[in-house]
């Protein structure tokens, strides 16, 4: 086995500024290689663990000034922003070693026509769709072949660019909104039309260093505001890992039928894949189908998968951004996580910010963790200052214990307005 060529004290900066960042720094942070650690622009609750730097994560040439300036070892880029942007594009031509895909591969993300024009040619199981750049063309294809059928926005629209419709007027409606007034911009002027797949979702994230894959723990992130699944989309009001539902060889089916056709799909046009590539899934009764790629750790995913990671963090990002992932073994804790979000008054419309924010002592906390997004200072007092406020995570043997230990973390924060779904977990 090869030794990685890991320097003394490497010093690594972590793009971003969320929750799924704080997990990010928070298991870089453990690393017995004691790496220096930077975050741009991070938040309050990372301070204790790393130095924060004010770059603008999509600023691709300045990240890679500072960067370059500051001896930096290695990039972990958290949002897909950055990859769009093109700042591990920037980096690596600056020979700097980077977490995270080239803009050409975050292409499975930015664009999803081309998503399900790789899985198509690579074979991979996915819904049967279409792709429409003509408004008149895809609504006619609707009136023709009904409902339900699900209408996506090709780019990047925050998670808000995805219509599961029951009705052909709710399809119609939605491609008006995308093709006709524009409410995506760019990113809504492509549309794909697909069929409707059932079953429950599960993320399966997977570390890929170019050729070698190795799959992540599935999890499970509840979508909608409110309990039971009602109310509008969010980025994502919880989780939990592992999934108990999903089926035993998920990894292998992953990485074999998903993962590895993808990978020799993008060489053939000469683009290699480096970071986390996150596999939405939906588990169908004909199995595992593929709902969506992220190129980069899911939110609140990340949250419950990290703490279950029971190698160091730093060597596996370090040996996937150089290619080197066969030489590491990736192990879990045989536990489940839970992650409770924290969110403030109006999410997900308008949120309230600004509310004094009251947290536990880190030691009355067993097993548990919060993960700071949306929190900021004001005159020294921390406050709310965004959407998604916390993430309240915990860990047991069970769910139970997970899931109890997480709520009870959620109920020791206390700020005006907090909001949070009452049935993460409850299987
Ligand atoms: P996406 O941004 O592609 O992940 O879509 C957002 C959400 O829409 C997914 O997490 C699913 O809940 C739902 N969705 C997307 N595609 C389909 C599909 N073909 N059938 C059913 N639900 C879907
Ligand atoms: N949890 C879904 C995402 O990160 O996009």
């Amino acid at each position: 086995m090869n030794e990685l060529q890991i320097p003394q004290r490497p010093r690594v900066l972590v793009l971003g500024s969320g929750a799924r960042e704080h997990a990010l720094v928070w298991k870089l942070a453990q690393s017995p290689r004691r790496p220096q650690l930077f975050v741009a622009p991070g938040n309050p609750g990372m301070e204790t663990l790393a130095e924060r730097v004010a770059l603008t994560v999509e600023d691709a040439s300045g990240v890679r000034a500072w960067a370059a300036t500051h001896g930096i070892d290695l990039v972990v880029i958290g949002p897909e922003a950055a990859l769009a942007a093109g700042v591990a594009d920037a980096l690596r031509q600056a020979g700097i070693r980077v977490f995270g895909p080239d803009r050409a591969a975050a292409r499975l993300e930015t664009s999803k026509a081309f998503a399900k024009q790789v899985m198509q040619a690579a074979g991979v199981p996915t819904a049967p769709f279409r792709v429409f750049d003509d408004a008149a063309a895809a609504a006619d294809y609707v009136r023709t072949h009904g409902a339900p059928v699900v209408v996506k926005a090709d780019g990047l629209a925050a998670g808000k660019g995805v219509v599961v419709a029951d009705s052909v007027d709710a399809a119609l409606q939605a491609l008006d909104e995308m093709m006709v007034q524009g409410r995506f911009g760019a990113a809504g002027r492509q549309v794909v039309l697909e069929e409707k797949l059932v079953g429950r979702e599960a993320s399966a994230m997977c570390f890929v260093d170019g050729t070698t894959v190795v799959p992540m723990l599935p999890a499970r992130d509840y979508k909608r505001v409110g309990d039971g699944d009602r109310g509008p989309n969010t980025g994502g009001m919880g989780a939990f890992a592992p999934v108990p539902d999903a089926p035993p060889d998920l990894g292998t089916i992953v990485s074999e039928r998903i993962v590895r056709p993808v990978l020799a799909e993008l060489a053939k046009a000469g683009v290699v894949y480096r970071g986390v590539l996150y596999v939405g899934l939906m588990l169908t009764a004909e199995g595992p189908q593929v709902v969506e790629f992220n190129c980069r750790f899911g939110d609140p995913e990340t949250q419950v998968v990290l703490p279950l990671l029971a190698s160091d963090l730093l060597e596996v990002a370090w040996a996937t951004a150089g290619g080197e992932l066969a030489a590491v073994p990736v192990q879990w804790h045989e536990k489940t996580a839970v992650c409770v979000v924290l969110a403030a008054e109006g999410y997900p419309g308008a949120p309230r910010t600004g509310d004094p924010l009251l947290l536990p002592d880190p030691a009355q906390v067993a097993e548990g963790w919060l993960f700071h997004a949306g929190t900021g200072w004001r005159d020294g007092q921390l406050v709310t200052a965004g959407g998604r406020v916390l993430s309240a995570v915990a860990t047991g043997w069970d769910v139970a214990t997970a899931r109890a230990r997480a709520y009870r973390l959620a109920n020791q924060v206390a700020f005006s307005g907090k909001l949070f779904r009452r049935d993460i977990a409850v299987l």
